[in-house]
This record gives C-alpha cells, structure tokens and sequence, in this order.
C-alpha cells in the first residue's frame, strides 16, 4: 500500500486521500499511489463512486517541479489520469486550498469536480515557463469554453471557487473536502447521473470550431505583454490544439509541447526563480525555530510617494495601519492619492467595486508620532536625510511599546547608524521597498549590525503576509539592488562620452529583457535629484549636468535624455540631446567611435555581476539566488534569465572576467577590475550556484 495516498471506505463511497506534504506535488509516489487507490476502488465491488482529495493544507498544488530535467518514472501522468477518466464508476475531484497545474489537471481527468468556497483553481506553468502536460490544455478549453481557458492558460493566474462554479468548472461549492465530496458521490449515486468525461464533450469549444476569432482574439489579448517569452505563445497554440484536432490528438501535440519547454533555457531560468524566491525567505544565521512576533498593526511614518504605497500594500492584506503625518495638509494629501489609486484599479475591474472604501477603512490617518503606541511594526519613510531619521527614531523610543519592530524604508543610508539613535537596536532594521511600493514585489530587509533574529524573521514573514518577496541583505551603500545598479548608471554615462547614445544604450538593455534603460529610468525618476546632490558634493558629470541646465529634468520637465510630447510618456529620441552631447565632447576635447550594441550589452551587465561578486564576497547577500531575487522583483529582470547571477553563470564567469578586465584596461577604469571572487571562480571553472551547493552541503 501507498504511503502517501490511502483508500478508505464509508460504504459504498471509496475516498483517496493524497497525504503528501508539504503541498501534495504530483511525485512518483504520489502519482503511483493515486493510480494504485483508483484501481484498487475500481475492483472493490462493494465501492460505487469514488472521492479524490487530499490531507494538509492543500489540493494537488501541481507536478512536483524539482522532479523536471531528471530522468522521468512511471507512472506518466497521463496514465494516471486515463485510469481516471476510464473508470466505470464516478471519481469526484473534492478540492480545497489550491488546485493547480497537475493538481487542477488531475481534477479535470476526474468526472465531476467539487470545491470548499476559498479554493483557487489554476494552469500557472505558464510562469515556470511550460505548458500544462497533463491534458489541462485540450480538457479545461472543453470545461470552460476556450476564452477562459486561454485566459488561466496563458495567463497563468488561478480563479476562485465561485468563479469555477459560473464558469462550470466545478459543480458545487462544499464544506469540507472530504465530507463534502463524499456527500455529493452519495448524491451522484442516488440521481444515477451519468459520467461526464471532458475528452468526449465538445459544446463547449463548437462556437470557437466554427469561429476560430473567439480564441484568436483571447489569445492576441493575452500574450500582450508577454514580449521575449516563449511559453504563453507554445501554451496558447496547444489550446489551439484542442479546437482543431481530436482530443488524443491534441493531447499528443501538447506533450511534444511540454517536453520542448521542459528542456528550454527559458524554463530552467524560471524554475530557478520559483525556488531563488522561497529560499531567500530562509534567512541564513537564524537559529532554527525563531519564531515572528506578533503584528496586529502597524504604523507607517510618512504619507509621500512610498509611505502611501506601503500603506495601500497592508490595507490590500487587511493588515490595519496608523498612517502618520506632520500636518494636516500633507495626511490629507496623501490619503487622497491612495483613495484615487484604489478607485483607478476599481474602475479598471481590478478589485471589488466596494473595496477602496473597505481598504480605506482599514488605515487610520494621523497626525503626529505620538499616535505609534499601539502598533506592533513601525515603518519609517519620511525625508532621507540621516539628520532627519536620527531624531524620528529617537523620538519613537519614547513612544512605541516594548517589542515592536522599527524599520526604515531608507534607500541609502547607514541602518547602524540609524538604531544607534534608540535605546533598542535589536528591534532596528530596514524594510526597503521599491516604488510604486503598491505594485513593486520586492522588499530588501536590511540587516543591521544588532537586530535580533526575531525581529529579523517578522520583517520576513509580514513582508510574506502582504504579498512581497523579501530578501535579506546586509547595511552598505545602496544594499543589493541600488549598489549593483549603480556601476550600470556609472558605465551608461561613460558610454555616452564614448560616442554611444542615449537611445542606442536603452534600446540594447530593453532588447535584452529589462522594462527599461538607463537613461529612460533616468527620465522617470527626474534628473534634478542627482544634479542637485552632485553640485552638492562638489562633483561634475558634464552631459548630465549639461541637461539640467538647459531646464531638461526628464519627464516632468516634457524632456530629458528624451523628449515627451505633451500628456504622453513615450521617449522620443531628441536631436537636441544629440547636439548637446556633440557639443559637450568637442569642448572636453573627446573623440567619438563608434560603440557596438554587444560592447554596451557587456558594459551594461558585467559591472553589475562584478559588484554582486564583491557583494558575496562581503556576506550584503547571503546567497547568489538572492541577488537574482532582488533583480527579478525589484527591476523587472526578465524572468526568463533568471537574474543576473544565474544569467552569468550561463554566460560562463571566465568570459565575463576577461571581458572586465579588458574593458578596464581599454578605457583606463580600475573599478572594472574583475572582483577576486569572481576572478577565483573563473580560474576554478566555477559557477556562482556553486557557491550555493557549498553553502547548503556546510
Ligand atoms: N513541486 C515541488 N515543490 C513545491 C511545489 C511543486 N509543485 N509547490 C510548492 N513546493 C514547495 C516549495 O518549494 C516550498 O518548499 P520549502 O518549504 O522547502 O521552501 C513548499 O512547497 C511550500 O511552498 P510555498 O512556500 O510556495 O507555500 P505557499 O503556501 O506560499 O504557496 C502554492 C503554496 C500556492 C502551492 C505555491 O507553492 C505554488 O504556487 N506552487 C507552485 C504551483 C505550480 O506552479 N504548479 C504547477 C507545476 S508544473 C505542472 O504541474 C506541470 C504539469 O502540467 C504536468
Ligand atoms: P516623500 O517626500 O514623497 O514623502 C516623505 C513624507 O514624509 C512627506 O509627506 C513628509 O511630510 C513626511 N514626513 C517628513 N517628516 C516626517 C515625520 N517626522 N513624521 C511623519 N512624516 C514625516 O518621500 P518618499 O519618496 O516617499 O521617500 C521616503 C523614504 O523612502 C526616503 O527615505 C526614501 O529614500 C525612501 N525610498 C524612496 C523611494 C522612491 O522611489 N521615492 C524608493 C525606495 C525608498
């Protein structure tokens, strides 16, 4: 008998129960034993109808991803689920939690599937870079009809139970799983109804047979924004499939489809990405066991650009905030924006027509820091100077109650510092989240020279709670994603004074997959900023500073590195800026040549790859992956190069060491030095995941 599935009987209703924490993943076993449960419910002449569900928090949440690249063992998948389907008695898929890719596949082989109201059913291969390899492809087109289908296909996003209920991918709404899926056997039994097996119903997908523009028209809608994938496109042919092939047929097709993406680059980066995610929520040097405190609320200090953002991100949780303001106007000011946003997305379809009065509910807008008493988390994100969060802090200590945790959101600066100002440091760390905060999935946690891992671990797990990706880095100029980005800012303006452009330079880092370059960043974010700190500092950076004193701030200025015509946000390369750079060369007495799109690919990339290498080196990051998890949630790094440390391993470290090490040479640059971390892997011929595999082993 099967460990992790077991087959019990409640007369004449046969129940299989998967057992297989900690998600019920579709392994060897587990696949084994649903299809040893089945046929042993089949022979058993006293079982009549049959409930598939599973123990533990969650349906099938899928195959089990770390089985894909090895070898593969029987039994297939598909086997399984035509043990399933073929049965003579009614085998009933009873979910709960989550029921996805072969979890949601499994259900879909079943003949009727019930569901408690909070389960979420859903195809996300897609975001591993696959397509659904179990039938999903050619049996929910034919539950759902092919508009939806396409929709959580090529999409990837899960539905909820009331929405499968509409859409007939479920029949009913139960209580529990078990109790409930057994009550409807019984149920199905009495009406006598007859099996409905999905491969042999076609009405659903007749209309898009007759009238290939319904999916055509989904699929063109939905593969929107999927620029550089392949995954979306290869799913959404395979939906295809079951509108123009017999169902064996497509079923066939899908597979081939399966396995090519199974093997592609693309998928191995994003399966890297899936698992870089969950281990960067394990925070290394904590003692084993460290348990969160407690946050019933928290307080954010600070109702600007990312204090409001913060704060919408809590309230989407149901997480109550004390929003906290200096004055009147600025509170009111922000809390405005906030309810504008939420009412945008509610127009939009986004959320719940009720829900901006809800979400606003939820946050309790103040003025004055006296008003922290009762929260459990404070998070700081007022100006950003040290003078100014030195007495924030200060004056917190005498408000805030014992344990809470204080963060701050600062993007720069020096977090020791910062907790010297309190007679608590060990509840002192940052929570640096990246703008807009509202959408943006990452949060660094900085780590500070004294706080204490319980402090540690509750930033981890709020941040978890309210849907960000948390890592965990170390104090230093700029933590892990601004201090990497930094050599890229650096290399971007020297290009220019090489004889590269502005666009020629944005152009080769959006080909390669980030949302946007450089010098368009630089538009958005406004040049001012850093015109002002560096005449502040005393330093110069002639095109930059050339461009601020002609008035060219970026985008809230109509021109920038680009212009912008009047109400629009697309740069437009400017022949102004081009004069303006020419014009500033010829002064400093510099030549132009010309730069290839391959020389600033290298220079884009490899600086940022050699700072990671130091950041490594100097323990700011515990681990490569979670570099790339920064790079992946907080830059909008292509998922499918799995961020720049995996990128780079795939690239071959040596190849990018030399290269460094002739770039700084060629254009007499000591900081392009390949680090000594990076240049002692590419001697050995290692990786930077090896570093990783070492780790673990130790
Ligand atoms: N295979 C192997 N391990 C898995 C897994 C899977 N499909 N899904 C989750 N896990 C592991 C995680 O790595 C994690 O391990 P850890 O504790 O050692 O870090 C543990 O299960 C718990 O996962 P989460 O931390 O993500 O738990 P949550 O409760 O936050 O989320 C979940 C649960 C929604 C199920 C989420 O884990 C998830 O989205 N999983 C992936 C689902 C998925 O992509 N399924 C499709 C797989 S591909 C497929 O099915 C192909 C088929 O068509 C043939
Ligand atoms: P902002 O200027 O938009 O907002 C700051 C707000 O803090 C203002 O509304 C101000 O009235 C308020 N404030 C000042 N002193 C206060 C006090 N003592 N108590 C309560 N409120 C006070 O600034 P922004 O952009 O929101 O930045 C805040 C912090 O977040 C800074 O440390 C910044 O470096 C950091 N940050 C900013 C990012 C960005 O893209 N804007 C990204 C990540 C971090």
């Amino acid at each position: 008998m099967s460990e992790v599935v077991k087959l019990e009987r409640h007369d004449e209703v046969g129940i299989v129960t998967v057992d297989s924490p900690p998600v019920n993943a579709l392994s060897a076993a587990v696949r084994g034993g649903i299809l040893e449960c089945i046929k042993a419910a089949i022979a058993d002449p006293a079982i009549k109808g049959i409930v598939l569900t599973c123990a533990g928090r969650t349906f099938i949440a899928g195959a089990d991803i770390t089985e894909f690249g090895k070898p593969p063992k029987a039994p297939a998948l598909n086997d399984v689920l035509s043990e399933i389907e073929n049965s003579p008695k009614p085998v009933v898929a009873a979910i709960h939690g989550t029921a996805l890719g072969g979890g949601l596949e499994v259900a879909l082989a079943c003949h009727f599937r019930v569901a408690v109201k909070e389960a979420r059913l859903g195809l996300p291969e897609v975001k591993l870079g696959l397509l659904p390899g179990a039938g999903g492809t050619q049996r929910l087109p034919r539950a759902v009809g092919p508009e939806l289908a396409v929709k959580m296909i090529v999409g990837g996003d899960p539905i909820g139970a009331a929405e499968a209920l509409k859409n007939g991918l479920i029949e009913e709404i139960i209580e529990g799983p078990a109790s409930g899926g057994e009550a409807f056997v019984r149920k199905l039994l009495a009406e006598k109804r007859p099996l409905r097996r999905l491969r042999d119903d076609d009405s659903k997908i007749a209309a898009a047979k007759a009238d290939r523009s319904i999916f055509t028209n989904a699929v063109a809608a939905m593969t929107k924004k999927s620029r550089g994938l392949e995954a979306p496109f290869a799913a959404a042919d395979a939906v295809g499939y079951a509108i123009d092939l017999p169902f064996d047929e497509g079923l066939k097709k899908e597979r081939e489809g399966f396995l090519k993406l199974v093997a592609s680059d693309q998928s191995k980066a994003q399966r890297y990405a899936f698992f870089a995610e969950r281990e960067a929520a394990k925070i290394a040097g904590v003692p084993d066991g460290t348990k969160s405190r407690p946050v019933n609320r928290v307080a954010i200090l600070g109702a600007g650009t990312m204090g409001g953002g913060i704060a919408m991100s809590f309230a989407n949780a149901g997480v109550p905030v004390t929003l906290i303001e200096t004055g009147e106007e600025q509170l009111k000011r922000g809390m405005g924006i906030m309810q504008k946003n939420w009412e945008a997305t509610a127009a939009r379809g986004g959320i719940p027509a009720d829900a901006p009065a809800k979400r606003m509910a939820l946050i309790n807008g103040v003025v004055g820091i006296e008003n922290v008493g009762d929260a459990d988390l404070v998070i700081e994100a007022v100006f950003e100077t040290m003078a100014v969060k030195k007495e924030v802090f200060g004056k917190l200590d005498q408000y805030v109650k014992p344990g809470a945790v204080l963060a701050s959101n600062t993007s720069y600066l020096n977090i020791d510092e910062i907790a010297k100002s309190t007679k608590r440091p060990q509840d002192v760390l940052g929570m640096h989240f990246f703008s807009p905060a509202n959408v943006m999935k990452l949060c660094e946690i900085v780590r500070a020279d004294k706080t204490a891992p319980d402090a540690l671990v509750t930033a981890v797990n709020i941040a978890r709670k309210i849907a960000k990706v948390p890592a965990v880095v170390g104090v230093c100029d700029g933590f892990v994603g601004n201090r990497m980005l930094a050599q890229r800012g650096k290399q971007s303006e020297k290009l220019l004074f090489e004889g590269a452009l502005p666009q020629q330079v944005d152009a080769v880092v959006t080909k390669f997959g980030m949302p946007m370059g450089p010098f368009a960043m630089g538009d958005l974010a406004g040049l001012d900023i850093g015109w002002r700190s560096r005449k502040d500092r005393g330093i110069k950076s002639e095109i930059a500073d050339a461009l601020c004193e002609a008035g060219r701030f970026g985008q809230k200025t109509g021109k920038g590195y680009y212009k912008y015509e009047a109400g629009s946000r697309s740069a437009l390369p400017d022949p102004e800026v081009e004069k303006l750079i020419d014009e500033t060369l010829a002064r400093l007495g510099r030549k132009k040549r010309v730069v290839s799109d391959d020389e600033i690919l290298e220079r884009m990339m490899y600086p940022m790859i050699n700072e990671g290498a130091k950041i490594l080196e100097e323990g700011i990051a515990a681990r490569p992956s979670d570099i790339d998890v920064v790079w992946l949630y907080g830059y909008g790094w292509p998922i499918y190069r799995g961020g720049p440390m995996f990128w780079a391993d795939s690239v071959g470290l040596k190849h990018i060491a030399d290269r460094l090490a002739f770039y700084a040479k060629e254009t007499n640059d000591p900081s392009l030095e390949p680090a000594p971390l990076l240049k002692k892997l590419a001697a050995e011929g290692k990786t930077f995941a090896s570093l990783a595999a070492a780790s673990k082993a130790a």
